[in-house]
């Protein structure tokens, strides 16, 4: 007898299929708070990027954190890798906020660094994140330019798991 791992099984069962039941409902994603189970398990969550238009963003929440995805135009792009990153308030360089091969996406989590709110996608001066609550503007790489934010948008631990599909988490 091994309740121990019965219970173990039934907690993976759910996490799958909360993940399962999120992907189904894509569109809604963006309004919805994330499945009580998916946030208990702290589970990696799949995203399917086909339906995100160039110039496009969405907002998916993984443990309970906003996080937004931005399907860059090659205009964003080479705003982003123009300015001298040592110009920077944080410095850091687009290719190293992006994975290699996928220039077009951009993957944040969507807090200020300031103070917490959440900022807006495509406002601001540099057509990045603007943060209505103390005027902290972000790039297109989400990286802070102007206002009192001390450091860019932490990009999340995700990979690709296929062209058009990222794992966060
Ligand atoms: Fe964003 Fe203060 S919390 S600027």
């Amino acid at each position: 007898d091994h309740p121990t791992r019965r219970d173990f099984l039934y907690v993976a069962t759910g996490a799958v299929a909360a993940v399962g039941a999120a992907a189904t409902v894509w569109p809604l994603v963006s309004q919805m708070n994330p499945d009580a189970s998916t946030v208990a398990a702290g589970a990696p969550i799949e995203v399917d990027l086909t339906p995100i238009a160039e110039g496009q963003d969405i907002k998916v929440f993984w443990r309970g954190k906003p996080i937004y995805i931005s399907h860059r135009t090659k205009k964003q792009i080479e705003e982003a890798r123009k300015v001298p990153v040592s110009s920077l308030p944080d410095p850091q360089s687009d290719e190293q906020r992006v994975k290699p091969g996928h220039d077009q996406w951009l993957v944040v989590v969507g807090i200020c660094t300031h103070l917490g709110c959440i900022p807006i996608a495509h406002e601001g001066a540099y057509d990045g994140f603007f943060c209505p609550c103390h005027g902290s503007v972000y790039d297109t790489s989400g990286r802070i330019r102007q206002g009192p934010a001390p450091t860019n948008l932490p990009v999340p631990p995700y990979t690709f798991v296929s062209d058009t599909k990222i794992q966060i988490g």
